[in-house]
């Protein structure tokens, strides 16, 4: 490509190379040697740094960077979203696309989808190519994952965060942390902490007991710190305990910094600074999301006048430069080594792919429907907007401008497209529709929809039921405000535009209907899921989500996901719900279900969910056999051997679920809480022993009078399975002594 053609950005990273070359040959300063200790590198760095350049770097020069300082060879940081892949430049000074063509990146299926893989290894995967693209778009900062608790299943974000489950939801991070940060770049763990809800964000201000913080929100971020190396957290909207989160003494001094030792940096979510004096003692490092002039702002005049009229000690900003200089060399910006970035490869779609087919569940598959015979079927008759919908563009700040997306329609096409008669009716009325379908590139199948109402949509699409072998209908929801959007819950657990009668009719002109299901939590299915033979929860794909959805329905894959939340049969069943603790009364909410979040409050409640936490069918079946609990030599932990066999007719995976219950416990504890699991891929008829750790950590609670975590002497059960509400293996344990256990 013509250099002259290469966008500003990649000349000033060039001129830039060339000034630290330059300072290199002529001082070998120690901040630039990759061989002195990171703590030498950064002393040395901030010894070197003005007043106003120390500042610089702890307040925005616009949307998504901080300043250079070409003096000291210290680059222009750029930061980006999002949590399922690199968004598009926006700005620089407003939130309008930067209109740049070199901003494309990989959709990857957002984090509520990676964590219904259940798959670690897939997970640091993950993270890996978000790293490697966020490195290619000359970004130092990835502003994921988001790992907020799935407490309500109305949650605008639910399709950003990995669930309901503290573990799994700790695991998922870990993994993708670890993943990203292998790339030379930071990660970002947010939104710390108790950010549960779209509902007056900004504002709320969330109150619940010292246990549910620290057993049920805060161990996905502590997991973040401690295993994971997490580089920079990110202060959330709201209030906790009457404190803005981005300026929260007892979260971010307290707990992160001086109780878990956190090393990084805190940043502000976009705005979400209100005070100059909390952020500067309350442990904020890095403000955002300002706009011009960025010098009016918390962390930056206020703060210089504050520091030279006595109010705020140097050392207060030496602290936060340290934070911002010890990201960037944990990073290594300043190394040679550091890795090379790349975008949109086969591997990268590849992965895009397989978190998207081993996401999907199947709920539900009477008489063997699926998966669908491509020598046998002759004609397909694809049903509902979703099914040519594009998704990944929307939602708000995790949105991506993907090289492609392959839309479910699409997907079904490359699979039988040659062989089959694949019909398409729009089905229902999605205003948005028209404006999310690719704009100019030529649609898969003749639109005969256009500019019908909604009966006719309705009408013309049981026609087309009748006269096909088999139905798939795709549906659900959409990043439409109200729905699975950034800044608003939704209104109801229930699917929009009038889907549960066309799903009926539809049903009933053809019984041979798979309803797939596009949504980032639980809606209502009530009033079709008896006479609808299988249903596919796909969340959303990313990329290659219409590719995915083919091979799953088609038995290429077979399909391996697990609910990461609970699908209630009605909104009322779930704890936020029943208690009337959900958006929260005069600026409050009151965590009045505490500990029983998801699955935990069903099981104390002995309510039947339409769909478990952590259910998911196969092509093929799983026996479990065995259960054997070993003590580990090192220390008094243990494992739990399960042994399990396949056998069905098809080669498949499965994920183990370990649950501990504590039988006698002296305190308020959940009947039962996921505290391992393992995916494994068994061929048919074939039987494989899964050994999972369970340390005395798995069998503590939080213990507000001693501030640690106890194994409490006593008996447990330990139950293992395919789901929270199939356990067939029992084992029990017994810790004979009390202890505190690290955590
Ligand atoms: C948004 C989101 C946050 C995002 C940031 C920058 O409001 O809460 O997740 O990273 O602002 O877009």
């Amino acid at each position: 490509m013509n250099p002259w053609l290469l966008p500003l950005r990649r000349w000033c990273a060039a001129l830039l190379a060339v000034g630290v070359a330059a300072v290199r040959a002529v001082e070998p300063a120690p901040y630039l040697d990759p061989a002195q200790p990171l703590e030498t590198r950064v002393g040395d760095l901030l010894g070197r740094m003005t007043l106003d350049e120390k500042l610089a770097l702890v307040h925005a020069d616009s949307k998504f960077t901080t300043a250079a300082i070409p003096r000291l060879g210290i680059p222009r940081r750029w930061m980006s979203d999002g949590p399922n892949g690199v968004r598009e430049d926006v700005g620089p000074d407003t939130w309008l696309p930067a209109g740049h063509t070199d901003d494309f990146s990989t959709a990857m299926p957002p984090l509520i989808a990676l964590a219904a893989t259940w798959n670690v290894d897939l997970g640091r995967a993950y993270g890996t190519v978000l790293g490697s693209e966020a490195r290619e778009r000359n970004k130092q900062i990835l502003l994921g994952p988001g790992v907020n608790i799935q407490r309500t299943p109305l949650g605008g974000r639910s399709f950003e965060f990995p669930g309901e489950d503290p573990w799994l939801t700790s695991r998922v991070a870990v993994s993708y942390i670890q993943g990203v940060q292998s790339q030379g770049v930071a990660a970002c763990v947010k939104h710390f902490a108790a950010n549960n809800q779209e509902e007056q964000r900004g504002s709320i201000d969330v109150q619940m007991d010292e246990r549910t913080l620290r057993e049920i929100y805060l161990p996905a971020f502590e997991a973040a710190v401690k295993e994971a190396g997490v580089l920079v957290v990110m202060g959330s909207y709201n209030q906790f305990r009457g404190q803005h989160c981005c300026e929260n003494d007892y979260l971010l001094n307290q707990v992160l910094k001086k109780e878990w030792g956190f090393p990084g940096l805190v940043v502000s979510d976009w705005g979400g600074v209100h005070n100059t004096d909390e952020a500067v003692r309350n442990g904020l490092d890095l403000e955002m999301g300002t706009e011009p002039p960025y010098d009016n702002f918390y962390l930056a005049r206020r703060f210089r006048n504050g520091i030279l009229q006595g109010k705020y000690p140097l050392a207060l900003l030496d602290d936060k430069v340290r934070r911002n200089l010890r990201v960037m060399f944990a990073s290594k910006v300043f190394d040679p080594d550091r890795p090379a970035g790349a975008i949109n490869t086969p591997t990268h779609q590849a992965t895009a792919r397989q978190v998207a087919e081993e996401a999907i569940v199947l709920l539900k598959n009477d008489g063997g429907l699926l998966p669908l015979d491509k020598g046998r079927i002759r004609s397909v008759a694809v049903i509902g907007a979703n099914a040519t919908r594009l998704q990944a563009h929307s939602g708000g700040s995790s949105a991506i401008k993907s090289f492609y997306e392959i839309t479910p329609l699409e997907g079904i096409l490359h699979q039988v497209g040659a062989a089959a008669n694949v019909t398409f009716s729009q089905g229902y009325l999605d205003p948005d529709l028209s404006s999310d379908r690719r704009p100019g590139a030529a649609q898969p199948l003749p639109d005969a929809d256009a500019g019908r109402r909604g009966e006719e949509l309705a009408a013309r699409a049981v026609e087309a039921a009748k006269q096909a072998d088999v139905v798939v209908y795709v549906g659900g929801l959409n990043h439409d405000r109200f729905f699975d959007a950034e800044g608003s819950d939704r209104k109801d657990l229930k699917l929009p535009y009038g889907q549960d009668e066309l799903i009926r009719r539809v049903v009933a002109a053809n019984p041979r209907t798979v309803v797939v299901l596009l949504s980032g939590s639980a809606v209502e299915m009530g009033s079709w899921l008896g006479q609808v033979p299988a249903v596919l929860q796909a969340w959303y794909g990313g990329a290659e989500g219409g590719n995915a959805l083919g091979r799953i329905l088609f038995g290429v894959v077979n399909p391996s996901g697990k609910l990461p939340c609970t699908f209630p049969k009605r909104l009322e069943d779930s704890p936020a719900h029943a208690l009337g603790a959900y958006p929260g009364e005069h600026g409050t909410e009151r965590y009045a279900e505490g500990l029983l979040v998801g699955y935990r409050w069903f099981d104390a409640k002995h309510i039947e969910p339409q769909f478990p936490f952590g259910f998911g069918l196969s092509y093929t079946r799983f026996t479990y056999s065995r259960l054997a609990i070993t003590p580990v030599a090192e220390g008094n932990a243990s494992a739990a051997a399960v042994t399990l066999t396949n056998s069905g007719p098809r080669d498949g995976a499965e994920t183990v679920e370990v649950y501990v219950r504590p039988l006698h416990p002296s305190v308020p504890r959940p009947e039962k809480e996921l505290k391992a699991f393992g995916k494994v891929a068994l061929r048919a008829g074939e039987t494989k022993t899964v050994t999972l750790p369970l340390p005395r950590a798995a069998f503590a609670f939080y213990d507000p009078q001693r501030a640690a975590w106890v194994a409490e002497q006593g008996d447990y059960e330990i139950l293992a399975g395919g789901s929270s509400r199939d356990l067939p293996l029992t084992a029990p344990v017994r810790l004979a002594a009390t202890s505190v256990v690290a955590h």
